[in-house]
C-alpha cells in the first residue's frame, strides 16, 4: 500500500530517491529510473547529476512536489505525462494527457517512410492522427525538403503539436480534421498513420496500462480496425498515382490490414516487424 511508506525527512535527494524506489517497487518495471528521471525533471538537473550527488538537499516545497509526482506514477500515470516530455526519433517533444505518448515502435513507421525518400528528396507527406506531432516532425527533421501536412481530430493535441513544431523550428501544416474530411484537393505521395487500433473492449483500455491516455487516440472500434478501414478506404482519392500508404497496426492485424489494402487496389503490400519481432507496419502502393 502506498500510504504505508514512510516519507523521508530531512529531504536529501538520495533519501527521496530511496523512498521513491520503495514506493514504486510493485508498480513499475523501472522504479529507480522513474524516480531519477522525475527528480531530474523537477530540479532541472541531468539524471547523472541527480545520481552523482545523493547527499544534496532540496527544498521542502520541491520534496513535496516530488512525492506527489511519485504517487501519481505509482497509480500508473505515464512518466512522460509527469515530466511533460518524450523523446521520439531523437526529438524532444512536449506531451500532455491530451496526446498519446509516442512509442518506440512508431519509429519503425518513420524508418519505413524515410526509406522511400532520399535525404534531400522532395515529397508531399500526410500524417493522419498526428497527436503531439511525433511522426510529422521526425519526417520534417529528417527530410527537410518534404512538405508535411498533419491532421488530428483533437484540437488539444493539434495545439501541442503545433507548439512542438514552432519550438523545434520545423514547418508542418497542422489541420483540424477527421481523417481526410477537411483536406482540400491536394494529393500526397505518401500517407503515414499510427491510428487508433486497440479493440474497444480490450482490458488494457479499461483498467490496464492504457487507461491514462486519451481514449480517442486508442479506441479502434469493436474490431480494432475501424479507423484503419476508414483510412484505407479514403486514401486512394488523396494519394497521387503510385503513392504509398504506411500504417502502424496491432501485432495481430497484419492479415486484416493487408486484405483491406488489396480490396482497395493497393499493390506491393509489405509488412515490417518492430524490434520485439511483432508485425507492426504495413504499407501498400496505389497504381
Ligand atoms: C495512436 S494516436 C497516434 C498519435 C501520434 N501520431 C503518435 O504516433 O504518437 C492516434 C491519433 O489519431 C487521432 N484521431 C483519432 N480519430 C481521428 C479522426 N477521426 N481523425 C483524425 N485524427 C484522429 C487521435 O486524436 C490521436 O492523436
Amino acid at each position: 500500500m502506498i500510504s504505508e511508506h514512510v516519507q523521508p525527512d530531512p529531504v536529501s535527494i538520495g533519501g527521496l530517491l530511496d523512498w521513491g524506489v520503495r514506493l514504486l517497487a510493485s508498480n513499475s518495471t523501472s522504479p529507480k529510473l522513474d524516480a531519477e528521471v522525475l527528480m531530474a525533471a523537477l530540479t532541472h538537473r541531468s539524471r547523472s547529476t541527480v545520481m552523482a550527488f545523493p547527499e544534496r538537499a532540496i527544498s521542502r516545497k520541491l520534496a513535496k512536489e516530488f512525492r506527489a509526482l511519485m504517487h501519481r506514477r505509482a497509480k500508473g500515470t505515464p512518466l512522460a505525462y509527469l515530466t511533460g516530455h518524450k523523446e521520439f526519433y531523437s526529438i524532444n517533444l512536449r506531451v500532455s494527457s491530451d496526446t498519446l505518448v509516442p512509442r518506440p515502435e512508431t519509429e519503425i513507421l518513420v524508418d519505413q517512410l524515410l526509406r522511400h525518400i532520399a535525404p534531400m528528396g522532395v515529397a508531399k507527406v500526410l500524417d493522419l492522427g498526428t497527436g503531439c506531432g511525433a511522426i510529422a516532425l521526425a519526417i520534417k527533421q529528417q527530410r527537410p525538403n518534404t512538405s508535411v501536412v498533419a491532421v488530428d481530430a483533437s484540437e488539444a493535441a493539434l495545439s501541442i503539436a503545433s507548439k512542438n513544431g514552432s519550438r523545434l523550428g520545423l514547418e508542418v501544416e497542422w489541420i483540424f480534421s477527421s481523417w481526410f474530411k477537411a483536406l482540400d484537393e491536394q494529393q500526397f505521395g505518401f500517407i503515414v498513420s499510427n491510428p487508433p487500433y486497440v479493440g474497444r473492449e480490450d482490458p488494457r483500455l479499461i483498467d490496464g496500462v492504457l487507461r491514462h491516455e486519451p481514449r480517442e487516440a486508442l479506441d479502434g472500434g469493436m474490431d480494432g480496425v475501424a479507423s484503419i478501414r476508414e483510412i484505407i478506404t479514403g486514401a486512394p482519392r488523396v494519394l497521387a498515382p503510385g503513392g504509398t500508404l504506411l500504417l502502424e497496426h496491432g501485432n495481430d492485424q497484419k492479415l486484416t490490414v493487408s486484405k483491406l489494402l488489396r480490396a482497395n487496389s493497393f499493390r506491393s503490400i509489405e509488412t515490417h516487424q518492430d524490434l520485439a519481432g511483432h508485425d507492426r507496419v504495413t504499407l501498400g502502393r496505389v497504381a
